[in-house]
């Protein structure tokens, strides 16, 4: 590398050449575009195209290159002809910036952070889909619905008009669901039924209309969705080499995510392939703590199988009385019923893991973290990095731990928080969001600068802000 390419004008009658090592955006001449140009004699090119094809073995088999299926003997469930996948879970565990790590208290290069808004519908969802839709053929299902807080409407949506295999319906509380979530359903031509209510309002109709009309749910409910989820689990392990991390952190909505995590190490751990298995903490938005509530607040626990059901009802009944209906600025885990409860217990009890919650200010806030550091999520993603940041606080977790934050989506997903956190002040914000969010400062804004179109006065602004 190095000397071996170099930028060239595009025009042949210039023709200057240029390091690659400097920036330019033109050619400083005649003004025209550049080209990066390679001198290929001094590069040793592969004999064969095939040969750039053994770095990816066998990229060409589909179930290898989803990042689902390339563990399949751990979900051995469909025979491979069934598999629909549509290249879900290439994603990568990446180490966080020495920023990120510094801003959540952990030592640079022991924070790791595994993106899963590199899927493609942006979303760990897709983990879930690929699974629950190649069970969905298996048993010949025509019509598949959810009710969603958004994401997993935008993978059902997707994978839905990509396989051609079901139509799909889409339930999503009315005013619920960030924007381009719901551009995502609507665009992959989704019957999207918007509930007056909430996602706990649409969760309970779905199910009464999958029963009712035999439709197939792929809410996190559906087993085989989990056994998808897994893999996200396979794939952090693989980053790190395959040794185990001491935490791994998440988001807490319908819980399907903690779930599947348990369960796969409870099962790698029974397979022998694991030594231990690291801490899980699972981390509410305040506004949407009914996990917190219940573990750290009430001390319901797996408690081998036995939940103490009672309790849990009990709460949901007070909870009712009241009135308390689940609102974060994190739309993604607005969930107060969370359907998945009890897998999760029995996580925490495999993992030893434990529960937290955080504001709506801390969520923004270590999204703001993310951002910079240079992987972009939304607010429910970003709520694993401001539990972290509470729990290395608290002393629980100490700077030299290996930890893994789960960035669940992507930054696209809800563009417009990240457009109010940055150039709304306080007040604005606060007025926009009229008593929904607990917000008082917003620490990491990047304000857009207004300027006139006028070169003197933006070569002086740039001055004063660089
Ligand atoms: N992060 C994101 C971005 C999500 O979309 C969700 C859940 C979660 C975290 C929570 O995961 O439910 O497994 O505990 N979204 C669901 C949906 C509820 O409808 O898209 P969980």
């Amino acid at each position: 590398m190095g000397d071996k390419a170099f930028q060239q004008c595009i025009n042949p009658d210039c023709a200057r050449t240029f390091a690659v090592t400097e920036v330019l955006s033109q050619c400083p001449d005649c003004a025209n575009l550049l080209d990066v140009r390679y001198d290929w004699d001094r590069i040793e090119i592969p004999k064969r195209l095939s040969d750039f094809e053994k770095r990816l073995s066998s990229a060409r088999d589909p179930l290898d290159s989803s990042g689902v299926w390339r563990f399949r003997e751990l979900l051995d469930f469909a025979p491979p002809a069934q598999v629909v996948t549509l290249g879900e879970g290439r994603t990568l565990l990446g180490s966080a910036s020495s920023r990120v790590a510094d801003y959540a208290g952990v030592k640079p290069g022991n924070l790791f952070l595994q993106y899963e808004g590199l899927n493609p519908s942006g979303s760990f969802k897709d983990n879930g889909m690929t699974a629950a839709f190649t069970h969905a053929r298996m048993v010949g299902a025509k019509v598949g619905a959810c009710a969603s807080t958004g994401n997993t409407s935008a993978s059902l949506a997707l994978f839905a008009a990509q396989s051609g295999l079901m139509r799909a319906i889409v339930f999503v509380g009315g005013g619920k669901i960030a924007f381009g979530k719901l551009a995502q359903a609507l665009e992959s031509g989704a019957l999207t039924l918007q509930i007056d209510g909430d996602f706990d309002d649409a969760m309970a109709r779905v199910r009464d209309v999958a029963a009712a009309k035999g439709i197939y749910l792929v809410n996190s409910l559906n087993p085989f969705r989990l056994e998808g989820q897994k893999t996200i689990m396979y794939r952090v392990l693989e980053g790190l080499g395959w040794e185990v991390p001491d935490w791994v952190v998440c988001p807490g909505g319908n819980l399907g995510n903690s779930s599947a995590f348990g369960k796969a190490f409870l099962e790698l751990r029974e397979l022998g392939l694991i030594p231990r298995v690291p801490r899980l903490a699972v981390v509410n938005a305040a506004g949407a703590r009914t996990l917190y509530r219940l573990v750290e607040e009430k001390h319901v626990a797996w408690n081998d199988g036995r939940v103490d059901d009672a309790a849990v009802e009990r709460d949901y009944r007070e909870m009712d009385r009241r009135k308390e209906r689940a609102h974060t600025v994190a739309s993604a885990i607005e969930i107060n019923r969370p359907v998945n409860l009890k897998k999760c217990l029995r996580a925490l009890a495999v993992t030893h893991g434990l529960v937290r919650e955080v504001s709506d200010e801390e969520i923004l806030d270590a999204k703001a973290q993310i951002g910079s550091g240079g992987l972009g999520c939304e607010p429910a993603a970003a709520a694993s990095l401001a539990g972290l940041k509470r729990l290395v606080a608290e002393q629980v977790i100490s700077p030299g731990d290996r930890v893994v934050c789960v960035l669940t989506g992507h930054v696209l997903k809800d563009p417009g928080v990240s457009v109010d956190y940055h150039s709304l002040s306080v007040e604005e914000f606060r007025a926009k969001y009229a008593g929904k969010f607990d917000v008082r400062k917003l620490s990491f804004q990047n304000r857009p600068v207004r300027v006139p179109n006028d070169l003197e006065t933006i070569l002086r602004t740039l001055e004063e802000c660089l």
